[in-house]
């Protein structure tokens, strides 16, 4: 028997722009995973157990298009072995929450299966197969998900095509280089307890971009220019400007039109509970809503975020 797992992700400034070739920041959740584990079966095929959703996945025949099925068949075919197998996954990462759950279990049963073949596989390809399955869980992915849990590393993550935004996008590699935190900081992670499929607002997103593709593109590009300064910021251990970019970065997806009620309720007790700054993460309506605060308002501000609707509140330190 064999296990492995695979961190969650934040994705701190530039999601939905990174879709169109912005550059985005990303850090992993150490402490927030997902798990996988590997046993050889007597009886023919291989089945999935995740219980987390009930669900039991053959991998071989019924459940072709499924993503833990097809995660998978890649991953023996790239190992190049065929076996009969009883797979388990499990995860402490919220579904459809912004934080990665479906890059991250995916990511654990490539681990897991290449630790049961004692096989070595780099964080590149470990983030190659698991970018096919991102492609079933949401249409048109960056692959930034896919890219930091691989790595389990703050990176910056940019995919340009020679066209803007253009589909042309997913076919280019991405660009993703370390970024530099020079001074720890503190983060409240709000979950609204609200499952918002990324594929959703990815896809209405395009639709946006189809109809007006100008101002959209005008909007990213305004989203890029709060990622390249976030970082400036972040190198520099400029933190307190992190704060006012985040609720610039939120302002830009509200006209995205990726926020939603239930964000803004959380967003606006954070912050008159002394959270610096703030924004919804990953594909938005709903999922999580991450702030910038100081270690000593986090007492106040979690307290706040409970009482206005949060599931859960985590508060956890990045760059250290
Ligand atoms: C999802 O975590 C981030 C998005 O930008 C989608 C993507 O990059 O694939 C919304």
């Amino acid at each position: 028997m064999t296990e492995a797992s695979a961190c969650g992700k934040i994705i701190l400034f530039g999601e939905h722009a990174v879709v169109y070739g912005r550059p985005a920041l990303a850090v992993p959740l150490a402490h927030l995973r997902a798990h996988a584990r590997v046993e050889s079966r007597a009886a023919p095929g291989s089945i999935i157990h995740a219980r987390d959703v009930g669900r039991e996945i053959w991998v071989d025949t019924r459940d072709t298009d499924d993503p833990l099925a097809v995660i998978t068949r890649l991953t023996l075919k790239k190992l190049g072995v065929r076996a009969n197998l009883e797979l388990t996954v499990a995860s402490e990462i919220p579904i459809a929450s912004g934080l990665g759950s479906g890059a991250a279990i995916s990511t654990a049963l490539v681990r897991a299966l290449a630790a049961h073949f004692q096989t070595a596989l780099a964080p590149a390809e470990i983030s190659a197969l698991v970018y096919e399955t991102e492609k079933l869980y949401h249409g048109t992915p960056s692959g930034i998900d896919n890219t930091v849990i691989a790595y389990e590393q703050a990176i910056r993550f940019q995919r340009v095509a020679a066209e803007p935004g253009s589909v042309a996008i997913r076919s280019a590699t991405p660009t993703i280089s370390a970024f530099q935190i020079e001074r720890p900081f503190t983060l409240a992670i709000a979950n609204t307890g609200i499952a918002s499929p990324t594929k959703i607002t990815v896809g209405d997103v395009r639709r946006g971009w189809e109809h007006d593709a100008a101002r959209y593109e005008s909007i990213f590009d305004a989203i890029a220019l709060i990622v390249q300064q976030a970082q400036t910021a972040l190198a520099r251990g400029e933190n307190e400007t992190l704060a006012a970019l985040m609720t610039r970065n939120q302002r830009a997806l509200e006209t995205l039109g990726v926020s939603s009620r239930e964000i803004e309720i959380l967003l606006e007790a954070g912050l008159r509970a002394g959270a610096r700054g703030g924004k919804l993460s990953g594909g938005g309506r709903g999922g999580n809503v991450i702030f910038y605060i100081e270690p000593e308002d986090a007492p106040q501000v979690q307290r706040a975020l409970s009482e206005a609707g949060a599931v859960s509140v985590i508060v956890t330190t990045i760059g250290t």
